[in-house]
């Protein structure tokens, strides 16, 4: 099968969802991969670095999706408009990529119609097994990274505390609001330029973790936080009077704070507002407010995407792709999440490509499939009953050199060494 890496054309995109050495993993799987001439240049991964890998260079996406069964990218394809990339795409191509399943209907509609089987890697399970495969994890890591370096850059002070002979700086006072995998890597790396850090979160779990990274936690109501975590591991939406009382401990700590970093998100909702207009007048002149969450609404009155503004000396800095402000790493780990996604359903022995619909990170992740949306999660009237296979699937159809254990049911499969798929059985359905 030929797996295409494309460069991406949304704005403001810096990365490439693969990565010389994961295309020397697929290559080493049997694949045959191809890479959109210059994809990689953004994270620094140079189309010779992919050709000594042994991917081959396409010169433009229509030569580079030629032929290919499956499609690694890091944002789904524009689906109309300027840069519009879908009618490119031939009718059964898999796309591996973050799509913003829950809050975008008509590019999941829009992929559905053109055929596409889609993952939206965003919605990957949160299970054990399924850590590696985790986009959202990779990313947030670097993003809180990279937000407490933008914190410091924007910041007029230093971070840490210099006994000089000039007299002693004091170190900065950060504070983190929301502690998932963005929170924890922003605490560690503000502690690790010397800040005194503090951070809240409505899920208890978190005053451990947050005070095993040498920071300190910020009780806002304990009662009300008892039952904020859902099974998935995610932040429930809170009550109003859990914000009014937020609000009025949050109010009092933030006027002593030089840099806040937020980071709140509640899957598939806009970010909870968590810093008011009047907290920002409140704050110190020169002090920093980075808000994470300005692509899901932001978290800060004010914050806006892809603008530095600036209230009552208060700077409001709202990247809305942090992790692509750190591209090489992103892509890399990125690149890894797809193809950790990948391996564990091509048969090593005849190096085919047969993805188990019953497996939990794949039906997590399915979004379209046969014409239709898929996820439970976004169908909103029944699916059409599935036939197991695409019309380019049947085409390409191929016998299957053993039979398939039964639990994979249906697939859209393919050999690692040919650009066709193979279809299974009629599928349980979705
Ligand atoms: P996220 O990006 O959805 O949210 C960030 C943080 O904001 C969360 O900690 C959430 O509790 C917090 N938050 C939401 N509303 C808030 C409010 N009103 N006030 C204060 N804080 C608020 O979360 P993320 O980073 O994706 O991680 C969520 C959890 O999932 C973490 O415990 C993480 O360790 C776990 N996780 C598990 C994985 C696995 O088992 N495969 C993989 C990645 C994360």
């Amino acid at each position: 099968m030929k797996i295409a890496i494309l460069k991406e054309r949304r704005s403001g995109e810096t990365r490439v969802a693969g990565s010389p050495d994961v295309v020397g993993k697929l290559v080493g799987l049997g694949f045959d991969v191809v890479i959109e001439q210059g994809a990689g240049d953004r994270s620094n991964m140079t189309d010779q670095a992919f050709k000594d890998a042994g991917a081959t260079i396409a010169k433009d996406v229509t030569a580079a999706l030629k032929g290919a069964g499956l499609v690694m990218k890091i944002q789904c394809p524009i689906t109309s408009g300027a840069g519009e990339e879908l009618s490119k795409f031939a009718k059964g191509t898999m796309v591996l990529s973050q799509m913003s399943a829950l809050n975008n209907a008509a590019d999941v509609a829009a992929c559905a119609k053109a055929g596409l089987t889609t993952f939206a890697m965003e919605l990957m399970p949160r299970i054990s097994r399924a850590q590696s495969m985790d986009v959202l994890s990779s990313q947030s890591n670097l993003s809180g990274f990279r937000a407490v370096i933008d914190a410091a850059y924007e910041y007029g002070c230093a971070f840490p505390m210099m006994m000089t002979a000039a007299g002693t700086v004091a170190p900065a006072k950060v504070f983190i609001m929301g502690v998932g995998v963005a929170g924890l890597q922003a605490i560690a790396t503000a502690r690790r330029l010397g800040a005194v850090v503090t951070a809240t979160d409505v899920r208890p779990a978190t005053r451990e973790q947050v005070e095993s990274l040498g920071a300190k936690f910020l009780v806002v109501d304990p009662e009300m936080e008892k039952d904020a975590q859902t099974d998935t591991g995610y932040a429930k939406e809170m009550p109003p009077e859990y914000f009014e009382k937020q609000k009025q401990v949050v109010a009092e700590h933030i006027k002593k704070q030089d840099v806040v970093i937020t980071t709140a998100l509640i899957p598939g909702r806009p970010a909870p507002k968590l810093i008011t207009a009047e907290m920002v007048a409140s704050m110190k002149t020169g002090a920093v407010i980075i808000d994470l969450a300005v692509e899901a609404g932001g978290n800060c009155a004010g914050a806006q995407a892809n603008k530095i503004v600036v209230k009552n000396n208060v700077k409001i800095v709202g990247y809305t792709n942090t992790a692509g402000r750190v591209p090489g790493n992103a892509s890399a780990l990125f690149a890894k999440n797809l193809f950790n996604f990948i391996a564990p359903h091509v048969d090593k022995e005849t190096k085919t490509l047969s993805f188990d619909w019953d497996d939990e990170t794949v039906s997590g992740t399915l979004v379209t499939r046969d014409g239709a949306v898929v996820h439970e999660r976004l169908k909103k009237a029944p699916a059409s009953p599935k036939s197991g296979a695409t019309p380019k699937e049947k085409a390409t159809a191929k016998p299957k050199p053993k039979p398939k254990p039964k639990s994979k049911a249906s697939g859209t499969g393919g050999s690692a060494k040919q650009s066709g798929k193979t279809a299974g059985a009629a599928g349980k359905g979705k």
